[in-house]
């Protein structure tokens, strides 16, 4: 079970033995970066690759710990006992389990566990996961069962780094930074996206959303994601290369800029460049 990226997936090398290395260990693999660079993606990739089912648990601010587990349902079991229900008598019908349970349950073999963006939770939800996931078990108080993994899941946590995560936490786990992509991996990833694509027009697309990502001072650098929705924007608009060019990038607006640059500020940021770097060059 190795893996080396897959055909929609560009993995850089320290990446691969990343993944290699966690799931060796069988610890929870950490993986932060900037927003858009992949990190999601990469839990179904892994999946994929080693052709394991995916388990999905997207964090939100409310979500704690005990949600992964299991969730004991009681207005419904006190519903049931008003009608007389006779699924009442089994406190086991109330217990909805949570992804983790559902990671731990998972045969013939192994899972992957996709705790995603861990840091938008409070403080606390990785300290009260700490122990489940070191011992791939816990206790359902209800009904005084102990669940053990029957296969320990290959565990992904993503965090674009929100919140400090807590040292005992990340003792536990196995941590990778995914930097961001160079040129010539930004252009495996168009690739692999844009099989068809223009070779000029991504050479120009890349020249200027790597010198857009150069301007000092933006807000919100645009990332992977939005490269690639802005190369499917220029090839639906049959925008050609030569409109990408300038001897001043800066002192043209790249055309639907809308896709790379998201707030106001950058925008605005942007137009003053050009605008001086126009009058400059009069
Ligand atoms: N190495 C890569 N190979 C192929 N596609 C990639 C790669 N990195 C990013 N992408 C593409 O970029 C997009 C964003 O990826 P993804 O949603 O996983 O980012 P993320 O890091 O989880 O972002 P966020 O922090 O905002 O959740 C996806 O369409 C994905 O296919
Ligand atoms: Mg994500």
């Amino acid at each position: 079970m190795r893996f080396s990226g897959t055909t929609s997936y560009i993995a850089t090398e320290d990446l691969m033995v990343a993944v290699n290395a966690a799931v060796t260990l069988e610890r929870p693999l950490l993986i932060k970066g900037e927003p858009g660079t992949g990190k999601t993606v990469l839990a179904h990739e892994i999946a994929a690759a080693l052709n394991l089912p995916l388990l999905t648990w997207h964090i939100k601010s409310t979500t704690k710990a005990q949600h992964g587990l299991y969730e004991y349902d009681a207005v419904s079991r006190l519903r049931d006992s008003q009608l007389g229900d006779a699924k009442v008598k089994d406190i086991g019908n109330y217990i909805k389990p949570g992804r983790v349970w559902q990671a731990f349950e998972s045969e013939p073999g192994r899972s992957v566990l996709l705790i995603d963006e861990i840091d938008k939770a409070d403080i606390e939800f990785p300290n009260d996961l700490l122990l489940e996931l070191d011992r791939m078990e816990f206790h359902v108080y209800e009904t005084g069962e102990t669940v053990r993994a029957k296969n320990r899941p290959v565990v992904v946590i993503t965090s674009n780094n929100e919140k400090e995560l807590p040292d005992a936490f990340l003792r536990r786990c196995f941590f990778h930074y995914i930097r961001f992509p160079d040129r010539e991996t930004m252009e495996r990833i168009v690739a692999v996206h844009f099989p068809d694509v223009q070779k000029r027009l991504v050479n120009e697309a890349l020249t200027v959303f790597f010198e857009l990502r150069e301007v000092p001072g933006l807000k919100k650098r645009p990332s992977t994601s939005e490269l690639l929705d802005w190369i499917k924007l220029l090839m639906a608009d049959k925008i050609p290369p030569e409109a990408l060019k300038s001897k001043d990038l800066k002192a043209v607006i790249p055309p639907l800029h809308g896709a790379l640059l998201k707030n106001e500020h950058d925008v605005h940021m942007l137009e003053r460049l050009a605008f001086l770097a126009r009058r400059e060059s009069r």
